[in-house]
């Protein structure tokens, strides 16, 4: 039997296995130096810039897109479309990425934590009513690791209370709830186009959706400084809001529109690949993996599996037997990492509650006074947070052009670890518990 890589053993993948991502064609090439040739004068907005966002909108089924250049950009435009302004509260999932949360302060409004549901890792629609008061305005549903949340439950609350559902599924272009796709799940949705995502320019970018006219209309406004800006009229240089700079350019939309036309494919492949590795890893010791419900598709922006050694009745903190694997999964050539470390309203700033100095926007006199943040109020994000690890579609190449083969790699990794060196690999788990308690 071959030695652990962590002890010096040969690793199960090898070097320069991984594929990246985003996966670069000739197509793709030719396309960005077409923009290119055509790029100036500056004559905003491009050509380019509308076909992207007639293109998703297509993709998606919705009325109206607009391109930016962010992710958080785009559920800012959904924020500030959706009238939230100083006091008004937001109900966001306690775990996700910052961005969702804090698109909500770009307005002055104030998040509202909500725990999530322990399989699909989304927000709980059965926690999402005690959090509701009069200032409530909006719901942000985030489609956590590529998996669509719970639509018709959040939307039957929204509906009962008068709230926007605005979807955040800056992870999870191409998925699909209920035969519906994301970007058309919420009254407004934002995605990301970093150069990591499903979905990506080439290096920043984001895109907002809705079927509401009046909402187009203000983020429209938000996206330029706040003007009222048509195609063939002339620029009147006169703000009506609030509003920022949020245009991008004619070569990042020339690379989104040319990877595109390739993401059924691609995030089909990516499905391929993932489900081949649970069901090769599902019935090892000491993990869980994460199921899919039948009624949704996952794009795995992160493939998620859970630590569990009380499963099998070890007494091994969690935490070591999570970080002793990552270390030996990795060195191994897996790369399975911890993503985020804290809930959301953990993070210093909602500790701190001062956003703009002065405390503001929480000491504003339209904020409900008293609010503060608690992580354990939000117990099954802090477990999930203390028991999961993820390998990145990015860095660990889920989707194409890597394939099977990596995916079988992968699943021996597990196995070397957590079955044929499973003694070696626990007692190098309590080795470190032990480091630790010194
Ligand atoms: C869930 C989620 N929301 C929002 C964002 C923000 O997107 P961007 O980085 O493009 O601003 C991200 C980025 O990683 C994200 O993962």
């Amino acid at each position: 039997m071959t030695q652990l890589a962590i002890k010096g053993g040969p690793r199960v993948v090898p070097e320069e296995k991984i594929l990246p991502w985003p996966w670069i064609t000739d197509e793709d090439k030719q396309a960005v130096m077409a923009a290119l040739e055509h790029g100036s004068p500056w004559r905003y907005p491009f050509e380019e810039i509308t076909a992207l966002e007639q293109e998703w909108a297509a993709f998606t089924g919705t009325k109206h897109c607009l391109a930016v250049n962010s992710g958080t950009a785009s559920l800012h435009l959904c924020v500030a479309a959706a009238g939230v302004g100083p006091g008004d509260e937001v109900l966001v999932p306690a775990f996700t990425f910052l961005a969702s949360a804090s698109c909500v302060l770009h307005s002055n409004g104030i998040p509202i934590f909500v725990d999530i549901e322990p399989n699909t890792c989304t927000i709980d629609p059965a926690r999402i009513e005690e959090r509701i008061t009069d200032q409530t305005k909006a719901i942000v549903a985030v489609d956590i690791h590529g998996l669509p949340c719970d639509y018709d439950e959040i939307h039957a609350i929204a509906d009962r209370h008068g709230l926007y559902v605005i979807e955040d599924g800056a992870q999870a272009h191409g998925s699909v709830y209920k035969g519906r796709p994301v970007g058309a799940l919420g009254h407004m949705a934002g995605c990301s186009l970093n150069g990591s995502k499903n979905l990506s320019a080439l290096g920043e970018g984001g895109l907002f959706t809705t079927d509401d006219d009046h909402r187009a209309e203000l983020a429209a406004r938000v996206r330029m400084f706040g003007e009222v800006v048509r195609p063939g009229e002339p620029r009147r240089y006169n703000a009506y809001m609030m509003g920022w700079n949020y245009r991008t350019d004619p070569l990042q939309a020339a690379f989104t529109r040319s990877q595109l036309r390739r993401l059924p494919e691609m995030m089909a492949a990516k499905q391929r690949n993932c489900e081949h590795l649970t069901a090769r890893i599902r019935e090892l010791p000491g993990i869980l993996v994460q199921e899919v419900p039948p009624d949704r598709t996952h794009t795995y922006f992160f493939y998620v599996f859970r630590c569990q050694p009380y499963k099998d009745g070890l007494d091994i903190p969690v935490w070591a037997y999570r970080d002793t694997l990552s270390e030996c999964l990795t060195a191994e050539g897996c790369p399975a990492r911890r993503w985020q470390h804290y809930t959301i309203p953990e993070q210093s700033l909602f500790q701190f509650l001062d956003g703009y100095g002065k405390g503001c926007p929480w000491s504003c006199p339209y904020t409900r006074p008293g609010i503060r943040y608690d992580g354990a109020e939000y117990p099954e994000a802090k477990r999930l947070l203390e028991e999961f690890l993820c390998i990145g579609h990015s860095t660990g190449g889920l989707g194409p052009p890597n394939g099977l083969d990596l995916m079988d790699l992968y699943a021996d990794s597990f196995e070397k670890v957590l079955v044929e060196h499973r003694d070696e690999f626990l007692a190098l788990a309590r080795e470190k518990a032990v480091q630790a308690a010194r």
